[in-house]
């Protein structure tokens, strides 16, 4: 049985949090489409051009803590703003999300334009601010130097470009039930996304 999951938000909403502990609660395999524009935004980083790095990926790419820098994130919002890029990632994503057995993907654009006909979307948000305070928690017990300020200040930017980009912008699916996590602990985000996907199965 094929069914699609299709979890976007911005960043730091708590999409991965939430997409990982749907993808398990259901046995359904996750792809973190985040990572590919991450992966894209590193080789740019190391002088590739990223039209042709998006064409070559390669599984291996796709690891790495290095992946989850903010610099990295910066340059992954950036290559995700260039349509030959987005163009070259989209047959790898919807053979993920149409694999047997079922597959959560989460990202920007799934129920919008990877996989509009997903069985199941949810679009997971929350404040600017709220998300600025998690990524910088994040950040620094991960051991990255940074402040509130200028994590807020890059949750905003990265924000306005996925937002305002021409090619696939950041926005909920017609059909999708927004949760808005900010008041939310991850348990109830999830116990949210675990019941909207429920009403879908049962249709
Ligand atoms: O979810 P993330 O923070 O790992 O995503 C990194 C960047 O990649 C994000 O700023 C926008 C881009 N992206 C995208 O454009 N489309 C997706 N489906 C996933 C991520």
């Amino acid at each position: 049985m094929a069914f699609t999951i299709a979890i976007d938000g911005p960043a730091a909403a708590g999409k991965g949090t939430v997409s990982k502990a749907v993808a398990a609660h259901f046995g359904f395999a996750h792809l973190d489409t985040g990572l590919l524009y991450r992966a894209v935004g590193a080789k740019m980083l190391a002088g590739v051009d990223p039209v042709a790095a998006a064409q070559g990926l390669m599984a291996e790419d796709l690891e790495g803590e290095g992946l989850r820098s903010p610099d990295v994130a910066q340059a992954a919002s950036k290559v995700a703003a260039i349509g030959a890029v987005r163009a070259a990632l989209v047959d790898f994503q919807r053979a993920f999300a149409r694999r047997a057995g079922g597959a959560v993907l989460d990202g920007r654009d799934i129920g919008t334009v990877i996989c509009p006909g997903a069985e199941a979307k949810l679009f997971v948000t929350a404040s600017a601010e709220v998300r600025a305070e998690r990524r910088y928690l994040e950040l620094v017990n991960k051991g990255h130097e940074t402040s509130r300020e200028a994590v807020l200040a890059d949750v905003k930017e990265r924000d306005a470009r996925d937002m305002e980009r021409a090619e696939a912008p950041l926005k909920p699916a017609a059909d999708a039930v927004v949760i808005d996590t900010s008041e939310m602990s991850i348990e109830e985000a999830v116990a949210e996304a675990i019941k909207a996907i429920d009403a879908r199965l049962g249709e």
